[in-house]
């Protein structure tokens, strides 16, 4: 075990831990030893922050992840509890689990959690949070296997659907919450740092032995996209495995449905809004559940009705000045005489233009300028609702976009970093203005 990864603890992964056992009893499964055989915490004894340097100095003769053991009592407990607040729910996990009818079956998938000594402290250390974050891993598992059932997955597919669903963002842990608990406001070069936890979650999993390959296969590919424009290795079609596949699609029906109103109507703008990143089967799946939903509540309170008149006018601005920018670019000399320069650029071209084109198909940017008011009015809940949902998605795409340019510049000659540098930095700013709500400067 001394070429594997998880010989070293993860400094980040045992502090959690340590934190964690300050407030529940996380004890020795095993004799914890390094790779001599030295005990270095004895079968039973409780974690806490006096074995914190020995477990940092030492190699360990087998992982702290197969080692530790918490009370699965309480975890299980929690979780089946957490079930039943999200099948009553108005969450996209609460209409899926009722429209697949499966909830005795996942309460069941549950209770054999506490098997999973991985799953039960992923599952502590996550609850402890706020937002997204707390009960993400939970609402994950009920989405993925809700779909699944509907898709008709066989039960041993779904049991490992549960297992990836809990674990699909196990990485997350081994990376500094300095990080990970504000993800969403990071700079491309920090978040980079984020990018990486498909592939450490991949590399735990792996290396534990103890997972089906296809589930550590899911867990390296949750954030990839049937069109390329996913991490970390930016496969495409059926590169991604169906459970990958459907792992991305849950991973967006959560984090869209998280944010405001209508939560199927607001997956569904995610999953359609640029054309080809999901499966088509998966997201005409979802489009037909929608027809059957009430119209419901148009709660769009993310944004008041003048904060998204304001930022539909600063995206329509922010697309142009971009476009601008990288017609000017064409007539720069190290764009014409560097070939992988010229390329990257025809690359953001491309990617910019279906963002543009998505926006257009919306109709938003045909709307007559005096009516934008009265549609967005905030007695127009619908109307406010899909354009609050719009300019969200393409914002975040944008992005996404410049995240992805950052990681394609890395390896330039810092020249060459320097020509597209701006555009990042523009493409970055402007998408975080756009979410909240601000006009912007294209100057
Ligand atoms: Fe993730
Ligand atoms: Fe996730």
């Amino acid at each position: 075990m001394s070429d594997s990864v998880l010989a070293n603890v993860n400094p980040h992964f045992l502090e959690r831990l340590i934190e964690l056992a300050s407030h529940h009893e996380v004890t020795a499964a095993e004799d914890v030893c390094d790779e001599t055989g030295l005990t270095l915490l004895p079968k039973g004894g409780r974690l806490s922050a006096e074995s914190r340097e020995d477990l940092l100095l030492h190699k360990l003769r087998r992982p702290l992840e197969c080692c530790l053991t918490i009370d699965h009592f309480q975890v299980v407990s929690n979780a089946r509890d957490q079930l039943a607040e999200l099948v009553e729910s108005h969450t996209a996990a609460g209409i899926l689990v009722r429209h697949a009818g499966c909830a005795a079956m996942l309460a069941r998938m549950i209770d054999d959690l506490a098997a999973n000594r991985l799953i039960c402290l992923s599952l502590a250390l996550t609850d402890t949070g706020e937002g997204y974050q707390r009960w993400h891993l939970l609402q994950s598992m009920v989405v993925a296997v809700s779909f699944g059932k509907l898709m008709n997955w066989p039960r041993a597919g779904l049991d490992d659907l549960a297992t990836a669903a809990a674990l699909h963002d196990v990485g997350e842990l081994y990376i500094s919450p300095v990080l990970t608990s504000r993800a969403d406001s990071l700079s491309p070069a920090q978040w980079k740092q984020i990018a990486i936890h498909p592939l450490i979650g991949y590399q735990v999993l792996t290396e534990m032995g103890t997972y089906n390959p296809a589930v550590c296969r899911a867990v390296l590919e949750h954030h990839e996209r049937i069109d390329g424009s996913g991490y970390p290795h930016r496969l495409a079609d059926n590169q991604i495995s169906s459970m990958g596949q459907l792992l991305s699609v849950t991973n967006t029906i959560c984090a869209a449905s998280q944010t405001f109103g209508h939560p199927i109507r607001r997956a569904d703008i995610a999953l359609r809004i640029i054309p080809r990143q999901f499966p088509m089967e998966l997201v005409s799946y979802l489009s037909g559940l929608l027809s059957k939903q009430p119209r419901g509540d148009w709660v769009a309170d993310a944004l008041s009705s003048e904060e998204a008149t304001r930022a539909m006018h600063g995206l329509f601005g922010l697309i142009g000045h971009l476009t601008l920018m990288l017609l000017e670019l064409e007539e720069h000399p190290l764009i014409k005489s560097q070939v992988p320069l010229r390329h990257l650029l025809e690359f953001i071209s491309k990617r910019l233009d279906i963002i543009q084109r998505a926006f257009s198909s919306t109709g938003l940017d045909s709307w007559p300028a005096h009516r934008r008011a009265d549609w967005l009015a905030e007695d127009n809940g619908e109307m406010r609702f899909m354009v609050v949902a719009i300019i969200d998605e393409i914002a975040w795409r944008l992005r996404e976009l410049a995240r992805d340019i950052y990681l394609r510049s890395e390896g330039m000659p810092s020249a060459h970093r320097a020509v597209i540098d701006p555009v990042i930095q523009e493409m970055h700013r402007a998408a975080v203005i756009c979410q909240h709500g601000e006009a912007l400067s294209t100057s």
